[in-house]
Formats: C-alpha cells, structure tokens, sequence
C-alpha cells in the first residue's frame, strides 16, 4: 500500500514544482478576501490537525463555489500552508475548481448506469450546444457543465441536475429547452 501513497505523493511533489514556479511568476497579491465567520472557525478548528489541508479546501469550495487565487492565497495565511501546496492539492483532485462556475450548473451524471444509458452524449451535446469545453463557463456567466458520479437516482438514468432540479429519462434533444428555460431566466 506504501508505494501507491508515495506514487501520489511523487505526482503532487511534480504538480507543486510546477505549478510553484508559475505562481513565483505572478505573485502580485490580489487583497485580501472576505472569509465568512463560520469557515475562520473551521479553519481555526482543523488547521492544527493531519490532513486538515482537503478538508480545508471542500469547506472553502463549498462557502464560494471554488477556490479564487485570492482565496487560495489567504487560506496560505492562515494556515502557514505554502501556497505552491495548495495549489499542488488543488490541482491534482479535479473536483476542486480554480474558476468561477456558472450561475446555473448543469450536472450530467456519468455513473455506470447513466453513462450506460447515454450520459456521456448528453455531456457532449450540452457542450456543444454552450459553445463550452471541460471547466468552461458561458461568456454570460450563466452556464457550466460538471460531469459528476451518482446522483442517486439511477432508475432514471440518464440524469443530470440543475440546482435542485433533476431531469431523468433524457434524451439530447430535450436539452435545448431545457438550457432556454433556465436562459431565460437569467
Ligand atoms: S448512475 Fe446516474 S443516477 Fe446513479
């Protein structure tokens, strides 16, 4: 088991390298950001105990959608974690996001029995008709795309998700109305 950790570990040690080097490029602080009471305590709490970096991160994530430079770089304050680490962490787990997402997150399942069933289409179709690849966002603002892993509701696969809504049972040709609806929203 030692060598797979050690792997992982190898991989970040060259992920942080690199990505060290491009933050030393750009250093120029973007002023401190805002964090709200809850996570300073959460931060206060877990910064003090092993591995608390992630938990660090999810809490963040979860509080602004994704993890700003000037978050990053105020989370280095306060828990003394190089930034180049964090950033290393942040890289290498995909579910952590360095961009804005959009105002409206489109979800598409790809579990087994969604990707079964055509999840993997629905994601390109959506991109396609956004005009957006993997981790982009809608020049507007209003639109992303996350592929994601069962969102428990199998039976009505394929799924995806927008906020609080699911659509199951979907074919691409519902995804034009689908998307208008929630455009025309703003
Ligand atoms: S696999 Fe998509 S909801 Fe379970």
């Amino acid at each position: 088991m030692g060598y797979i950790y050690n792997f992982i570990y190898m991989l970040m040690g060259v992920s942080m390298a690199t990505v060290g080097a491009a933050l030393s490029k750009n250093a120029d602080s973007q002023g401190d950001l805002d964090f709200p009471r809850d996570l300073i305590s959460f931060i206060d709490e877990w910064k003090v105990k092993p591995g608390s970096l992630i938990m660090i991160l999810h809490k963040t994530q979860e509080t602004f959608g994704y993890i700003s430079r000037p978050a990053a770089e105020k989370l280095s304050r306060l828990t003394g974690i190089p930034l180049a680490r964090i950033y290393g962490v942040i890289t290498f787990y995909h579910f952590f996001k360095t961009t804005k997402p959009g105002k409206y997150k489109l979800s598409v399942c790809l579990g087994t029995a969604c990707y079964l069933k055509g999840g993997q289409d629905l994601i390109e179709e959506a991109r396609s008709i956004l005009g957006i690849g993997e981790g982009g966002v809608t020049e507007d603002g209003l639109f992303s795309i996350d592929p994601v892993r069962c969102v428990g509701c199998c039976g009505l696969a394929p799924v995806i998700t927008v906020g609080t809504d699911t659509y199951g049972k979907l074919t691409k040709d519902q995804l034009p109305d689908i998307i208008a609806k929630y455009r025309n929203n703003g």
